[in-house]
């Protein structure tokens, strides 16, 4: 029986892929296992949100540029479909591999690029390095099935259905800048490992860090053509990539702005789109407000609040208000606040446009009377915790997502307004609920339209092979790891008609 393709012959041997990280800091595209340079000559300049120092430049490929590596992608994807899963996840592994031992380095690129202080950084690559050799194992998993004709009336023993779980073809991996490695591997590696090609458009601030995993991916082995990286701005070639009739399937993670036009745009293709979120902890009469508080204030701030599953409003019912913001205001105002390379928790933001937006929210709950228990200060785009009570529905910060260091606390007379405040909101990420109450926490997590309840913890996305989804506004689909591979692979059913 034919066993696929020998990789070897899809790879391209002797190329060298140290020269992307030279000393000039012009970071090239992978097109086809080569680094290659814009031919327009345009480049984007990436500097660190922190100092403002020039971190790299990076090339802004063409729209007519960008139908090459989508279709090097396409003539690559059916060889690497026949490849034997076990290879391919031989070089998954062999990737995460490499990752781990370069685990410094990749990490020193996120503080300097994305202003990720070095613990988070080096916590964001272990993890990926995890993601990859889990996903590696659970590509080897994937089974089909058969199914027998006689089970369905006026049909006898005749047919048999053989179902197996076949690759979609040229995945799309778009990925945010907040988590450049981990938010780009858990595309790209189940989409690998399921037999597709990639199209990789990382986030332009990220991109220095997301193409140093791909550099990893060629440094294990990946078969040229196989992975492809596109950079450039997303508003200037984001919808030519999604629209483009080569890409079988997108797989977002970023704004809902963003993903809503993506999803508009993108006509047939499947797609899985994490988005934004305002999860709510909610909070009883009967929680244990120690660990609340712990879990609520490490829950929004770390990362200073760039994170779609921060904890992004407290509902709290009026009873224990009092005692929860006491517990709360100490803990953030030990939260250090300055430059990621001094491990600073609140670092400054991606952007002073970012920061700019926050402001925007605080001014409005000032404007509107909520009461500023700590910060609302600013220094450029490094914005310090900031903490409201007394928060209403009226104001902006009810409802948008800042990304950013501002917790607004929402008092609620009863369980049933803190249901219907949390399902008001346009989003629908996750929501935790704090009681000693078992049955009362179930009653309330089954009525929460969102994709997880967490109950007595923060809302977080991992481990990454638990499913994790977004509702309304906060997306389509389902991630983790089996559950992404199953998105990136679709049925393809064989009859066998017995004679
Ligand atoms: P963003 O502005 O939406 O950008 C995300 C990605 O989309 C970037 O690579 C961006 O490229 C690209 N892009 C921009 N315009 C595009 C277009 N027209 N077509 C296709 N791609 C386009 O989001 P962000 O600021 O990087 O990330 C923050 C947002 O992501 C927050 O709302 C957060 O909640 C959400 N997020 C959600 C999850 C989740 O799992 N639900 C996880 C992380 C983040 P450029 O960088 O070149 O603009
Ligand atoms: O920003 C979105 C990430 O997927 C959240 O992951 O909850 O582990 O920080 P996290």
């Amino acid at each position: 029986m034919a066993t696929g393709f020998p990789l070897a012959a899809l790879r391209k041997r002797g190329k060298m892929f140290e020269c992307i990280f030279n000393e000039s800091s012009i970071y090239k595209c992978l097109l086809n296992g080569d680094w290659v340079e814009s031919k327009l000559k345009k480049r984007d300049k990436i500097y660190s949100p922190s100092d403002g120092e020039l971190v790299g430049e990076v090339q802004s490929i063409s729209k007519e540029e960008a139908d090459v590596f989508i279709e090097t992608a396409k003539s690559a994807q059916i060889a690497w479909a026949g490849v034997p899963v076990n290879e391919r996840a031989k070089i998954i592994h062999q990737a995460a591999d490499i990752l781990d031992k370069e685990k410094e380095v990749v990490a020193d690129i996120l503080v300097k690029e994305i202003a990720k202080n070095k613990k988070s950084a080096l916590s964001e690559v272990a993890r990926t390095v995890d993601f990859m050799h889990f996903t590696a194992e659970e590509g080897k998993r994937s089974v089909g099935e058969s199914i027998r004709s006689d089970a369905f009336p006026g049909f006898g023993k005749g047919k048999v259905s053989i179902v197996n779980r076949v690759p979609l073809g040229v995945i799309l991996a778009i990925s945010p800048f907040n988590y450049p490695i981990n938010l780009s591997a858990s595309k790209l590696a189940p989409a690998l490992v399921a037999g597709n090609s990639v199209v990789f458009k990382p986030p332009t601030q990220g991109a220095i860090s997301a193409l140093y995993l791909a550099r990893v991916f060629c440094k294990a082995g990946i078969p040229a053509g196989v992975f492809n990286v596109i950079t450039g701005q997303g508003r200037e070639i984001g919808d030519y990539l999604v629209s483009h009739p080569l890409i079988n399937m997108i797989a977002f993670t970023g704004s809902s702005k963003v993903g809503r036009n993506l999803a508009q745009k993108a006509g047939m293709k499947p797609l899985l789109l994490e988005l934004g979120g305002k999860d709510a902890a909610i909070v009883l009469e009967d929680a244990d407000i120690e660990t609340t508080a712990k879990n609520i204030v490490s829950g929004a701030f770390s990362y200073s609040g760039q994170r779609c599953t921060a904890v992004k409003r407290v509902l709290v019912l009026e009873p224990v208000a009092d005692q929860l913001v006491k517990a709360i205001l100490p803990l953030v105002k030990k939260l250090k606040v300055g430059n990621p390379e001094d491990d600073a928790d609140i670092t400054p933001l991606i952007n002073d446009k970012a920061a700019d937006f926050v402001q925007e929210l605080i001014d409005d709950a000032i404007s509107k009377g909520a009461k500023l228990l700590l910060g609302n200060k600013r220094e450029k785009n490094l914005m310090h915790p900031t903490l409201f009570d007394q928060v209403s529905v009226q104001m902006r910060l009810a409802w948008e997502e800042p990304f950013g260091p501002v917790l607004p606390i929402i008092r609620v007379k009863t369980v049933d307004e803190a249901i219907t405040i949390a399902n008001q909101s346009e989003y629908g990420l996750q929501s935790s609920i704090f009681t000693k109450n078992i049955d009362a926490a179930f009653r309330v997590a089954s009525q929460l339209d969102v994709g997880t309840v967490q109950i007595n913890g923060k809302t977080e996305r991992g481990p990454d092979h638990f499913p994790f989804i977004g509702v309304k506004s906060s997306g389509l689909g389902t991630q983790g790891i089996r559950y992404s591979i199953e998105a990136m692979t679709r049925s393809k059913a064989t009859v066998l008609n017995l004679q």
